[in-house]
């Protein structure tokens, strides 16, 4: 198989990206609406409280810490916590923790209670304070989908308002991520500034951590972004502290232009790899390079064009080197670029996840982590449509033992509540990203919320297969035509399996617990319809077409 390129040019992504149309919005028809309803699955939430999310957070010694405690059930509710480290504080009104982490590293064991009128609950969560983040996959929003670069202050603060309104807060999504196209030009002093349409990038932060919530932000180690904005380069460190100085808690680092980049840095390391390119590949750099801009000057369409075709005849010269040696290029260059702002955000102040965004390419899973990676995407940018979805999917085989807490592969976001996606195809996406514990990003606009994508981005028992604290990533265990069984070890001893019907007709679909050499069942429980099965030595579903069902196993103890 060919050795996708890095250095091959993502200008296709980034002309098409900004030009690609935002999905269509979920039908307002009667008639859809009504079959819609008829599709939940997950059953209301109830009115007592409950608290949901993950058991396990990760966070460095004396940073600034928030977290918003999320709980369902009727308002108003009242939280306590025991086990308080100082330096963090508690509002009992909103169950919001802030404050700084502890200096000295451990695990600090908070137990958690809220009370309402109809009841009280109560749950642990373990603060890690150590070296590690995300210790279990990403759960927010980031607008890319369905906004594509068309965004503002007002558009991300309105999403926030809805994370909370809509009660997905209350099931453990807290990134409120802003993609490209916040970003305007340098001061004089080279710092980095939001663009006319984000007036106060601190003040976005704060509306969004008044919430509760998290802030994530998106760059490059480019000089341009995929949509053109002013990314990184020979900024890093810079930048990293001002995110870190406008509260930022999530970064996104996008490669788009710096192929160019790559490419002259290909040509000046490894010259000896390259014989026959080195020189081509650094003129193309020197003539493109004062080419780019930072938006001030509008570049005339020629201009476009020369670059369009320098990078054209990048793609050719890069594609002509023999994949493994393309690939070691690859590594090289990637893991400096990516290494450089994975220090600065290191040494920012704050603690930051960070996420890579390359496309799944030079193997970036290998690497991710040792530059200091959380998440990595694996492959190009998924759309709302089943059959490119299913290609990701697809792409996400054997990856699974590079996954761990701290470190997670990114299939990229959801795409559920875009319209596009039939209530099967879109259980099957939650029930897929769950199962392969995927960063849960939503992708849809949170201010129109229907009744049926609502249900399916709050299952709490789904969620906890994506939350839960061992933090594998599931597998394919068995594939038969159209038929796909993914098992995924859960805490407890306990294991997930979800049964995936990639058919056009319904598909009976059986598991034997024999196939994970597992003893007999104590519990099968359903996990989508919050239902006990009947612990029979098999398990039997029909699945819709294109659909999926999940279920989680309990042993019987030896
Ligand atoms: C792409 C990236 C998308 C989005 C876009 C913004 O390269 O994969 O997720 O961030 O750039 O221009």
């Amino acid at each position: 198989m060919k050795t996708p390129s890095l250095l091959l040019p993502l200008l296709a992504l980034a002309l098409v990206c900004p030009l690609a149309a935002a999905p269509v919005p979920v039908s307002t028809d009667p008639a859809v609406v009504a079959e819609r309803l008829a599709a939940v699955r997950t059953p209301a939430t109830p009115d007592t409280p409950r608290i949901n999310g993950t058991r396990v957070v990760g966070a460095r010694p004396e940073k600034p810490f928030l977290y918003r405690i999320p709980t369902t059930g009727e308002r108003p509710l009242r939280w306590s916590v025991r086990g308080l480290p100082r330096g963090l504080k508690l509002d009992r009104d909103t169950g919001i923790i802030s404050g700084v982490t502890p200096a000295k590293k451990g695990t600090y064991t908070l137990r958690l209670r809220a009370s309402n009128a109809l009841g009280k609950t109560s749950a642990e969560l373990d603060l890690v304070v150590g070296d590690t983040l995300a210790l279990t996959p990403p759960m927010g929003w980031n607008n890319y989908n369905a906004f594509r670069l068309k965004i503002s202050d007002s558009l991300i603060r309105a999403q926030a308002d809805a994370m909370v309104s809509s009660g997905l807060a209350d099931h453990g999504y807290a990134y409120v991520n802003v993609d490209d196209a916040w970003e305007g030009v340098r001061a004089a002093d080279g710092t980095i500034q939001g663009n006319e349409r984000f007036p106060d990038m601190p003040a976005l932060g704060a509306h969004i951590h008044s919430h509760g919530l998290k802030f994530g932000i998106y760059s490059s180690p480019g000089y341009e972004t995929c949509g053109g904005f002013l990314g990184s380069l020979h900024y890093e460190e810079q930048d990293a502290r001002a995110f870190a100085s406008w509260g930022v808690d999530y970064l996104k680092y996008d490669w788009c232009s710096y192929i160019i980049d790559a490419g002259r840095l290909a040509a000046d390391r490894h010259a000896e790899l390259l014989p026959a390119h080195a020189d081509v590949l650094r003129s193309m750099a020197a003539e493109y390079g004062p080419m780019r801009n930072d938006r001030r000057r509008p570049r005339p369409p020629e201009m476009s064009a020369r670059m369009r075709e320098i990078e054209a005849e990048q793609k050719k010269i890069l594609s002509a080197i023999p994949g493994e040696t393309l690939h070691a290029i690859e590594r090289d260059i990637a893991t400096d670029a990516y290494r450089v702002m994975g220090r600065a955000l290191e040494s920012s102040g704050r603690d930051i996840v960070y996420s890579l965004c390359q496309y799944g390419e030079a193997r970036v899973w290998e690497w991710g982590h040792e530059v200091g990676g959380h998440l990595w995407r694996t492959t190009r940018d998924i759309t709302p449509r089943w059959s490119q979805i299913m290609g990701i999917v697809n792409r996400q085989k054997g990856l699974e033992k590079w996954a761990g807490p701290g470190r997670w592969n990114d299939p990229d976001m959801l795409e559920i509540g875009n319209g596009q996606l039939t209530p099967d195809e879109m259980h099957m996406q939650m029930t897929q990203w769950c199962i392969l514990a995927a960063p849960l990003l939503l992708g849809n606009d949170l201010t129109k919320l229907d009744p049926l994508v609502l249900s399916i981005l709050t299952n709490d028992e789904v969620i906890a297969v994506n939350q839960d604290r061992l933090g594998r990533q599931g597998w394919l265990l068995r594939q038969t035509d159209a038929a796909e069984l993914y098992v995924k070890p859960l805490s407890g001893d306990r294991w997930a399996v979800a049964f995936f019907n990639r058919g056009e007709t319904p598909l009976e679909i059986t598991f034997d617990p024999a196939e994970l050499k597992l003893p007999a069942l104590s519990a099968v429980r359903d996990l989508w319809r919050h239902k006990d099965l009947p612990a029979s030595p098999k398990i039997t579903f029909t699945v819709a077409p294109h659909g999926a069902e999940l279920v989680a196993l309990t042993p019987v103890k030896p």
